[in-house]
Order: structure tokens, then C-alpha cells, then sequence
């Protein structure tokens, strides 16, 4: 066989295969037997081990899943993903068409309603009919580059046909079937394996999985129901988009219903309702959208949600069952937290045995007693809880539930001491040594946003603990070379090393992370209620771990008299401390310095390490400090697509001084362009407007007298979605 043949019969099986795909999955109408398949299948993946350089990225073999990956790239979203707002009573609904009604000056609207697939939100990019990624929604501006584990997904076309558009971005819900849902679960339980509480759970773990080839055999599926970013495409409405879905073999809802009126639009959640039960994936309501395009845009969105499409929220299937114990769990921050222990029931669509119980007031605010009859629902049909106890039914000689004799005031995973601080519900183990907070304390302090530590995943966080390597995350300073690449990440019966490689890069990532700024540690220690932008207030108003662990600030803070603000008080006001940093942050973080674990934390990092993180944007008076001036006097305009979200730049512009604006104009001074800058970037140039590409942004940011944590001066490689 030469090239030219190998070539041309790797093409043919490859669009047999698909065909096959297409036919077996999408309608379900195979014709051809599964032997027949996997033989054409062998001689594909035959010729390509043959061939290799042949083997096209896009071929159906891939499918099959590739080497374990390290951890998941965040990307930006070409388009943001929004989410829905809810409703949950026909009123509701009624409102919502009289909005639509009132804000259009139309007298009816032409509605859509879908199921609203309980599953997890995935945008899906195809450029030049191929797919170039699949990204979770994230927080709706960034996401997960899952594409992956996404590429597994034997519904998803990896090409396009060659009339679709040559940029398409759709929105969509990836989920596990019911059937594979519980022939999986019966599985694990076989193998000795924990079995997913939901279809939804299982989705999302197994998209956390960095190994594809474990994903391939998990039998996800997806459906499309809405669209990003395209190019050169002229719909008019959502019926269209149905029709383009369907006429490019794209997977979408079954079925639809279409209705005018509030009269139709509750028939069709009614008849929804009832089909939903046997449809073969979850649902949890209804979405209903407004089918005209032009009318969508006009209606448009607010921060969070289009105004045009509502969620309509089914009721959850309530169940009674009996509560036989409450056990205890600890989380990354220490927190104990309550669990239901219930006699098995079956409840939207799995088995519940167990339940969150939140916290001990929640308890004793319904009163739930070990041995009562409860009632039970899932929360969004997803997390079990007890909604309330059927009084009329408690046996006699119970007790109200008190967590602290419940655990005899030691935390259930390392045996230390439990607390309770002032104005807090939770009960926390405060222990540096709890086995339970450590890997999830690693895994944080290992993060892209905390120190970065690349090649310290989720399973290394994991093995490193549970060999007894690392207990709290400055112990990883202590780790060699040797003892790293010995690490052994498999099981005892098959072994996989982390090898010297990555513990070479391990190590010099936690070198960096020496350097870095007190920001960026105050995050990674996990604080509670210590988020990214407190840690970086923090910083703003102290300079390192001494001054914040001793802050007269905070001492303020933290004693603010009920119902006085910040604002108003004589010696906070001149700081202006941002909202992030309120009484309860100011207390978590004093308590944590006077714990052990925080007390041992200080002492080991400067002592042990001769660490001591510096503040890189220390500027606790704010306004007039040459940094702050950097810009002033200029206008800006951003444009195209930069490496973090246009709000970040924006706000790091006027921080130093800068004023911002939408459309360029003979008072802009600066255009910061970023990749695929269109019309403004043109239009600055006619106006002979200084542009800056992000990097020479940050050139110039790097003559502030004071740096800002935002634009480290080795900014992380982002991904380039368009590259
Ligand atoms: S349309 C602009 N249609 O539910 C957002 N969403 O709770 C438009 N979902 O974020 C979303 N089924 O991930 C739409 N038929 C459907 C859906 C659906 C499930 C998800 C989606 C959305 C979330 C909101």
C-alpha cells in the first residue's frame, strides 16, 4: 500500500465510522452489526499506527481518549455563557410573558419552550467545520478546556459538513444517560467503588478526569440548546437554530413546543412535565425562550441572565424516610459539617441514603432528632436535603441534636479539640494536622490563582497525603527530588510514578513560588472566608504576614459595634477597604493567626523556609500615590480578546489614574487591542490613536513606581483561543 492509498482509505473508514456514530447514537438506527463496526474501527486505527503521520486529529479512533493530561487550562469565552433565571409558579410565568409583552409593545410573543437538561454546561467551538474546544461554563467568562474528555462523546461530530459556518460556537448540556447512568453506578459498586448520588455528579466527575481514555468508556452524551460566537451565519430565530442543529447532525432536544400565549406556554410545561419522565436523561424544568432573534436582542440581558428566557422550575418529588444517625464530615477549611445518615430511599431518580444537614442551627431550627420520620427532596433535583421532620411520628426518649456532645468535642477525622467562634454557625477543627484538610488544603494551595505549583494535580494532592509525604502545604518545602519522582500515583498492584521530570518541575515551581506576592499566599493558605480579591485587599493594606497577623486594622474591623459601618468609623474610613473585607473576613483572618495551625504556619514559613511574601500593591492610603497617577489624564479603549476578562483592565486603568471608554473617538489616547480587534482597532488607526498590544500594556505597567498584583511581571501564559 502506498501513502496515496493509505491516505484516501483512512479518509473512507473515518467517514464510514462517523456515519456509523451518527446513525447508532444520533438515530438510533444502526445499520450495520457491532462486529462489523469494531472491524472497521481495527482497520482504521491499523493504518494509522502504520502511518502515524496520516492520523488526523479530528479521526474517530481519538475517540477512544489519549495520555493523562496534567490539569485542566482555563480559557476565555469568546462569548460569555449566562445562566437563567428562575421561576417556580405559574404566576411566575405569568409575569414573565406580561414583561415580555410590556417591554416589546408587542400584543403576543412567539415562545419556544425545551426541556432543561440537568446536566453540565459546555460551550463547544468548531472553526473551519472543526472542533477546536469544549469548555465548561466556569464562572461564565472563563472555563475548563475539556475538549479532551469532550472529543470521547460519540454524539459530538469532531467536523462539520462543508456548508456549516466557518466559526461556530454552541452552548449545550453534556449529561450521562439514565440507563449507563445506573449500569455505571452498579458497577463502581462491584468494583468496590463509591456510586454517584445523580446523573449530573457523575457527569461532572467524570469531565474532571484527566485520563480520556477513562472518559471514552463512561457513556456521555450531549445536547445542543443554544449559541455562541459564529461567523457568517443569518438566523432569525430559534426555530432556525433547530433546523441548522438538525441539518448539521448535531445533537439537540427531542422535541420542542411552540405557544403564543400564557394560556399555551403552560401547556406545553404541563405536557412537558408529564413526557419528561421518560425521556432518557434528567430534567429539571422547562426553559422557555423567546423564539425571534431580533426580538431577543432587543430584549437583552442583565448581569447575570437573558431577560428574554426563564427557567421554570418543576417541583421536587418529596419522599418520607427514616433519619438513622448524623455523622460528621470535615471540609478543606476545617468546617464539620452534619450528614443525615438515612434509611435508603428512592427520590428524583436515584437512591438517597444520605443527606447535608448544613450545620447545627439549621438543625435545631427544624428540630430533626436521630430517629424521626423526615422529609426529604433533592435541592435543584441534585443534593439530597431534609426539608423538614413529621412531628406527629418521633418515637419517644430523643433528644435535640447538640454537635459538640454529638462529637464529644473532637473532630471526628484527627481527634483534636473543636471550636466555635463568635457570630459563626460552623464548628471547626482548627487542627494543622487534620488528614481530612489536607490534600483539599493542598489542592487549593496548588492552585493557578495561589501559587501556581504546575504538576501538583488533583491525584498527586491526593497520593502525597495519603503516603504520608506532605500534612500541611508548607510541608512540600520539604519534599526532594528523589522522594518526588518516586511518588507513586497508582495503586500498589500497578504502580505509575510521578518521575523526575515532573518532580523537577514541581520543584522549581515551588522555587517561584517563594517570590511571589503576599497576595497571592494570603489566598493560597485558605483562609476562611478569605477569597482572591480579600487576599488582595489584604495586601493592599499590610505588607506582609507579620503586619496582617498583628493589623490593628483588622483588630478595628473585626470589632465594628452592630450596625456601625466601615465607612463611617474615624480610624478605618481613611482606608477604604473594599467590600471583600468586611467584620467576618477581619475575624476569620485574626483567628486563624491565633490558632496553632496559625501560629505553627508563621513560625515554620519564616523560620524553617525564610520565606516572607512581600505585598506587591501595598497602598493602604489610596489615592495620590505616583502609581495611582500612572495614566491620569488618559482615555482608554479596549478591544478584542486579552488574556483575562475586559473588566479586569478596566479596572486596573482606572486604578491608575486612567478613564475608560466604549467607543474611540478623537479624545482617545490609548487603544489596548487584543487578538482579533476589529472595527475600533481601524478606527483608532484612520484617528492615528496610540495602540498597545497587551504586552506592551504591560511594558508600560511595569514603570508604575508600585506594581499591581494584577499584572505580575511574568504574566501566566494564557491560552490562545484564537491562535
Ligand atoms: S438556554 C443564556 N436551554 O440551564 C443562557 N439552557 O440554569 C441560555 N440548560 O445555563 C440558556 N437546558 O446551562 C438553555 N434547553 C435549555 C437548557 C439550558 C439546560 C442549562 C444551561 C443554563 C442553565 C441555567
Amino acid at each position: 500500500m502506498t501513502a496515496d492509498d493509505a491516505r484516501l482509505r483512512i479518509a473512507a473508514l473515518s467517514a464510514e465510522i462517523e456515519r456509523h456514530n451518527r446513525l447508532y447514537h444520533l438515530d438510533a438506527a444502526p445499520v450495520i452489526s457491532d462486529r462489523e463496526y469494531d472491524a472497521l474501527f481495527a482497520e482504521l486505527t491499523a493504518l494509522e499506527l502504520a502511518w502515524p503521520h496520516l492520523a488526523s486529529p479530528d479521526s474517530p479512533s481519538r475517540r477512544v481518549g489519549g495520555a493523562p493530561i496534567d490539569g485542566f487550562v482555563q480559557v476565555q469565552h469568546a462569548v460569555r455563557m449566562m445562566s437563567l433565571d428562575n421561576s417556580y409558579s405559574e404566576a411566575e410565568a405569568l409575569e414573565f410573558y406580561n414583561r415580555l409583552v410590556r417591554l416589546t409593545g408587542l400584543d403576543s410573543i412567539h415562545t419556544v419552550i425545551e426541556p432543561k437538561i440537568d446536566g453540565v454546561a459546555v460551550s463547544v467551538r468548531y472553526e473551519n467545520r472543526s472542533l477546536v474546544l469544549a469548555a465548561t461554563r466556569g464562572d461564565g467568562v472563563t472555563g475548563d478546556d475539556i475538549t479532551v474528555n469532550a472529543r470521547t462523546i460519540r454524539r459530538l461530530p469532531l467536523t462539520l459538513p462543508p456548508d456549516a459556518p466557518p466559526l461556530l460556537e454552541l452552548r449545550g448540556e453534556i449529561f450521562m444517560p439514565n440507563a449507563a447512568f445506573r449500569s455505571l453506578n452498579d458497577e463502581r459498586e462491584a468494583a468496590g467503588d463509591a456510586r454517584f448520588a445523580n446523573p449530573r455528579n457523575a457527569t461532572a466527575g467524570t469531565l474532571k478526569l484527566l485520563d480520556s481514555r477513562i472518559v471514552a468508556r463512561r457513556p456521555l452524551d450531549i445536547i445542543f440548546h443554544g449559541l455562541g460566537a459564529h461567523a457568517d451565519l443569518n438566523l432569525s430565530s430559534i426555530s432556525e437554530f433547530h433546523a441548522l442543529l438538525a441539518h448539521l447532525n448535531l445533537p439537540r432536544a427531542d422535541r420542542l413546543w411552540h405557544a403564543d400565549s400564557v394560556a399555551g406556554i403552560l401547556d406545553a410545561i404541563r405536557e412537558l412535565d408529564s413526557a419528561r419522565r421518560s425521556l432518557p436523561y434528567e430534567t429539571d424544568g422547562a426553559v422557555v425562550k423567546v423564539d425571534r432573534l431580533d426580538l431577543q436582542a432587543q430584549l437583552g440581558t442583565t448581569s447575570k441572565a437573558p431577560r428574554w428566557a426563564i427557567a421554570y422550575k418543576f417541583e421536587p418529588e418529596r419522599v418520607t424516610t427514616t433519619l438513622r444517625a448524623i455523622t460528621i464530615q470535615v471540609g478543606r477549611t476545617g468546617v464539620l459539617t452534619p450528614v443525615a445518615e438515612l434509611d435508603p430511599v428512592f427520590v428524583s431518580g436515584s437512591t438517597v441514603s444520605r443527606a447535608t444537614l448544613h450545620n447545627e442551627e439549621e438543625i435545631l431550627r427544624k428540630d430533626i432528632r436521630v430517629g424521626d420520620t423526615v422529609i426529604i427532596e433533592k435541592a435543584g433535583e441534585i443534593i439530597p436535603a431534609v426539608v423538614a421532620v413529621i412531628p406527629e411520628k418521633r418515637p419517644p426518649g430523643t433528644h435535640p441534636f447538640d454537635l459538640f456532645q454529638h462529637t464529644n468535642g473532637c473532630c471526628p477525622s484527627c481527634g483534636n479539640p473543636i471550636s466555635k467562634s463568635d457570630g459563626f454557625v460552623a464548628w471547626r477543627c482548627l487542627s494543622p494536622v487534620c488528614p481530612a484538610q489536607a490534600a483539599t488544603s493542598l489542592k487549593h494551595f496548588a492552585g493557578r490563582k495561589m501559587l501556581d505549583l504546575e504538576g501538583l494535580g488533583d491525584i498527586v494532592a491526593d497520593k502525597l497525603v495519603e503516603r504520608s509525604l506532605v500534612r500541611t502545604p508548607l510541608d512540600l518545602f520539604h519534599l526532594t527530588l528523589d522522594q518526588l519522582a518516586a511518588l507513586n500515583l497508582g495503586s500498589d498492584e500497578e504502580p505509575r510514578v510521578f518521575g523526575p521530570k515532573n518532580a523537577a518541575k514541581l520543584l522549581a515551581a515551588l522555587d517561584r513560588a517563594k517570590t511571589l506576592p503576599l497576595s497571592r499566599w494570603i489566598f493560597a493558605i485558605g483562609i476562611p472566608e478569605v477569597g482572591e480579591s480579600a487576599a488582595r485587599e489584604l495586601a493592599r493594606l499590610h505588607r506582609n504576614f507579620a503586619e496582617l497577623f498583628s493589623s490593628p486594622i483588622l483588630t478595628d474591623l473585626a470589632a465594628l459595634p452592630k450596625g456601625k459601618r466601615k465607612e463611617d468609623h474615624p480610624t478605618l474610613a481613611p482606608f477604604r477597604i473594599a467590600q471583600e473585607v468586611g467584620q467576618v473576613a477581619a475575624r476569620s483572618v485574626l483567628d486563624f493567626a491565633a490558632s496553632p495551625s496559625g501560629a505553627a504556619f508563621i513560625s515554620a514559613l519564616q523560620s524553617q523556609f525564610h520565606i516572607d511574601p512581600q505585598s506587591d500593591n501595598f497602598a493602604p492610603q489610596t489615592p495620590d500615590s505616583a502609581a495611582a497617577s500612572l495614566f491620569a489624564g488618559t482615555t482608554w479603549v479596549i478591544t478584542g480578546t486579552l488574556s483575562e476578562p475586559r473588566p479586569t483592565f478596566e479596572a486596573l486603568i482606572r486604578s491608575l489614574g486612567g478613564k475608560t471608554s466604549s467607543s474611540v473617538s478623537a479624545k482617545t489616547s490609548f487603544l489596548l487591542a487584543g487578538e482579533e480587534a476589529g472595527s475600533k482597532l481601524d478606527k483608532a488607526r484612520q484617528l492615528g490613536v496610540t495602540i498597545l498590544s497587551e504586552p506592551e500594556f504591560r511594558a508600560r505597567l511595569a514603570e508604575a513606581p508600585i506594581a499591581n498584583p494584577d499584572t505580575p511581571a511574568n504574566p501566566p501564559t494564557q491560552p490562545d483561543l484564537f491562535a
